[in-house]
């Protein structure tokens, strides 16, 4: 049964990250969902060598058949999302994944890394991929961002961990919702719920602390250490979110977008949004910022240990162009996921286990 398809890796990859599964002949979603439910045990060896396997070339046409190929990997997958994204559900159990504008960069991360019970598996499906140049999901192998950061500096984030801070909105009365980027969605968007019994359950379970702020906003605030064993294989990752929390993160992702080719526009805005940052740096409680972190100790941490943390993120980024139909499996407790900058009209839809 491994003659009807062909293994491979893409030129761009990265010590073999991802595997790809392609069909030697035309092959339908429920026939790979089929083939990889009755081999879970070798999916599941390629899913710990290679950290991600892209299945490519098979018809998977609706967030249906996306979510049947996530299930014979994963048959128990989640719906409880507690991340920052916007996203809208396709299924009970498949969402579009990130509402974010097209030019908004998404800096890598492993889902939920910041809760008690991040997912293990992580599925992304490109259902309409942009015709445009970007819009990649690069694959970022966390156990090597680990292992190459600079030693000082992994030693700073070892011995002091990190803390999160997030500030949600009070819920919006009906029709009065706008998207302002630089808050988060309100927080009964996030839970599913405006009852704040179950919200405060929710943080309970998750380890987060909450403060219910004036007007109804929520902040939740976390600790967490900053380099995870991976629940497996021991092999320490980079597991945590600053990458994407501290206030450095959008100009200089946007500078390092900007340097890819047909990234004009990112470098243009990587500009404005530096000097958006400078502002808001000077007059902004830290703690007041949608999205913040510090060490566990509460101290700041530098823009050049986050620069450092990028330049190992960078050093080990896998980007390829989705094609129609594709379905990633990834790792999520080692391998992370991010979102380049396109323009147009697409959806990529996810799902977690
Ligand atoms: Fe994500």
């Amino acid at each position: 049964m491994l003659d009807a398809v062909q293994m491979g890796t893409l030129p761009q990859a990265r010590h073999g990250l991802p595997l790809v599964i392609r069909p030697r002949s035309e092959r339908s979603a429920a026939w790979i969902a089929q083939w990889l439910q009755s081999r879970a045990q070798w999916v599941a060896a390629q899913l710990a060598e290679h950290g991600a396997i892209l299945l490519r070339g098979f018809a998977v046409a609706d967030a249906a058949a996306f979510e049947s190929i996530a299930r014979a990997i994963a048959p128990e997958l989640k719906n409880d999302y507690l991340g920052t994204s916007p996203r809208n559900a396709l299924t009970s159990h498949v969402f579009s994944a990130s509402e974010l504008p097209p030019y908004y960069p998404i800096p890598q991360h492993c889902e939920m890394s910041f809760t008690a019970h991040p997912p293990d598996r992580l599925f992304f499906c490109a259902l309409a991929p942009n015709t445009s140049p970007g819009g990649e999901t690069p694959l970022v192998d966390f156990a090597r961002v680990a292992a190459d950061l600079d030693p000082a500096v992994r030693a700073r984030f070892e011995a002091r961990g990190v803390r999160n801070i997030r500030n949600y909105q009070a819920p919006a009365a009906p029709g009065s919702r706008r998207r302002d980027l630089w808050q988060l969605k309100p927080w009964d968007d996030m839970f599913g719920t405006t009852d704040r019994a179950v919200v405060e359950a929710k943080c309970r379970a998750n380890g987060f602390e909450w403060q219910w702020g004036e007007g109804g906003a929520l902040r939740l605030l976390g600790t967490q250490p900053a380099i995870v064993a991976h629940p497996t294989t021991g092999t320490p990752v980079w597991f945590n979110h600053t990458q994407v929390f501290h206030l450095s993160a959008a100009a200089d992702e946007l500078r390092r977008v900007g340097q890819r080719p047909g990234q004009l526009r990112s470098a243009v805005l990587a500009r404005i949004v530096a000097l958006v940052t400078a502002v808001k740096s000077r007059t902004t409680d830290p703690e007041a910022l949608p999205m913040h972190c510090t060490y566990g100790d509460g101290t700041p941490i530098p823009d050049a240990d986050m620069n450092a943390v990028r330049d190992a993120i960078w050093a080990n980024l896998v980007a390829y162009r989705w094609q129609r139909g594709d379905v990633v499996a990834i790792d999520n407790r080692r391998v992370a996921h991010g979102r380049l900058p396109y323009r147009g009209e697409r959806m990529i839809a996810v799902a977690w286990a």
